[in-house]
């Protein structure tokens, strides 16, 4: 098992990466929470799966479950109210605790229902997809959508731990496991040339499977340092979305159903290169590069999309700012920059 401080001044928390850490839940939880009752938030394909080990692992503390149903259309106000409410009617208090059992829809549903229930409760993230352990659960940033765009209405609001079982990604299917792939890949490309290589070297899931834990640690660390810098997002944070403007037109188009977020990210840091290499950012072959890579983990390397889609996408992105676009560029892989572009030009 390894741990990864998030050092954030005042709102330290630890990250626990490593096998078989579902069933020490109570250990880990015993020491950031000193209270008696806890509400898990879960979705109906994880519960199933998973709900009754970590309840059992919290035996001495009140526990109660919530179920949500899985997918996208949870993270809605619908759903955000009725969890409220379930919160609620469990006789939630302030001093209680919450815990995110799932992947990325149920740790970002949780994350803000956490942060706004009677001003805020405290929370802790279980992932439990590979995207929800490299990215979504480290970091503080919670959100639902709105039907104009993604993740609209949300927060800053650090969990108290983070507990990554790498166990419970041997249960996700191959089209899940590689929408965390992007994500994985992105880090090796913004950030650490040497990750890149070894994602390159890596023949199948076996392989995937005996780096894990050095890999997930290996982004979180990389997640981590960055958010400690930028927490809310003004700056070099800004870098972790290399490929999302791509990207999120690509979903947009595709109304987030069939197209995942990291195959979006995939042919999205594909286009984001090969932007690069045209206006001399970024080294001819780059792009060429992470679309081997991609290949490797089954990811798709481009979309048709349209001036148009994408301008549509930007105009509500966050990354927007007035009349430009922050777009995240490679000076080489493993070394990413903001580029203030005028959206017209893209
Ligand atoms: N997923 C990008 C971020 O946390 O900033």
């Amino acid at each position: 098992m390894k741990i990864l401080k998030v050092n954030i001044p005042g709102r330290e928390y630890n990250i626990h990466i490593g096998s078989g850490l579902l069933e020490k839940t109570g250990e880990i939880v015993s020491e950031i929470f000193k209270g008696k009752r806890i509400a898990i938030i879960t979705d109906k394909n994880v519960g199933t799966l998973y709900a009754d080990k970590v309840t059992k692992a919290l035996a001495g503390y009140d526990v109660s479950v919530i179920t949500v149903d899985a997918g996208e259309k949870s993270k809605s106000f619908e759903t955000l109210q009725y969890v409220y409410t379930r919160l609620i009617e469990e006789g939630i208090t302030r001093t209680d605790l919450i815990v995110a059992l799932g992947g990325g829809v149920v740790g970002d549903l949780t994350g803000f229902a956490s942060s706004t229930i009677l001003r805020g409760v405290d929370f802790v993230q279980i992932p439990t997809t590979l995207l929800a352990q490299v990215d979504s659960s480290v970091g503080g940033k919670t959100a639902v959508n709105l039907p104009q765009g993604k993740n609209l209405v949300g927060s800053f609001c650090q969990p108290k731990a983070v507990i990554a079982d790498t166990d419970t990604l041997k249960t996700l299917s191959d089209k899940i496991l590689s929408d965390g792939m992007a994500e994985v890949i992105k880090y090796g490309a913004i950030c650490d040339a040497e990750l890149f290589e070894i994602l390159s070297n890596i023949k199948n899931n076996e392989e995937l499977f005996a780096k894990i834990e050095e890999i997930v640690y290996t982004c979180c660390r990389i997640k981590s340092e960055i958010v400690e810098e930028d927490e809310f997002d003004t700056g070099r944070r800004m870098i972790l979305n290399f490929g999302h403007t791509f990207g999120h037109a690509i979903e947009k188009k595709f109304n987030f159903s069939s197209v995942t977020h990291g195959m979006a990210v995939a042919a999205g840091m594909v286009m984001a290169a090969t932007w690069g290499e045209e206006n001399n950012v970024t080294p001819k072959g780059t792009a060429e590069k992470i679309e081997a890579v991609l290949k490797n983990y089954n990811l798709p390397t481009a979309y048709d999309l349209t001036k148009e889609e994408l301008l549509a996408s930007a105009g509500v992105d966050k990354k927007s700012d007035g009349g430009l676009i922050n777009l995240i560029l490679l000076n080489r892989i493993g070394d990413a920059v903001i580029h203030k572009i005028d959206r017209q030009s893209i």
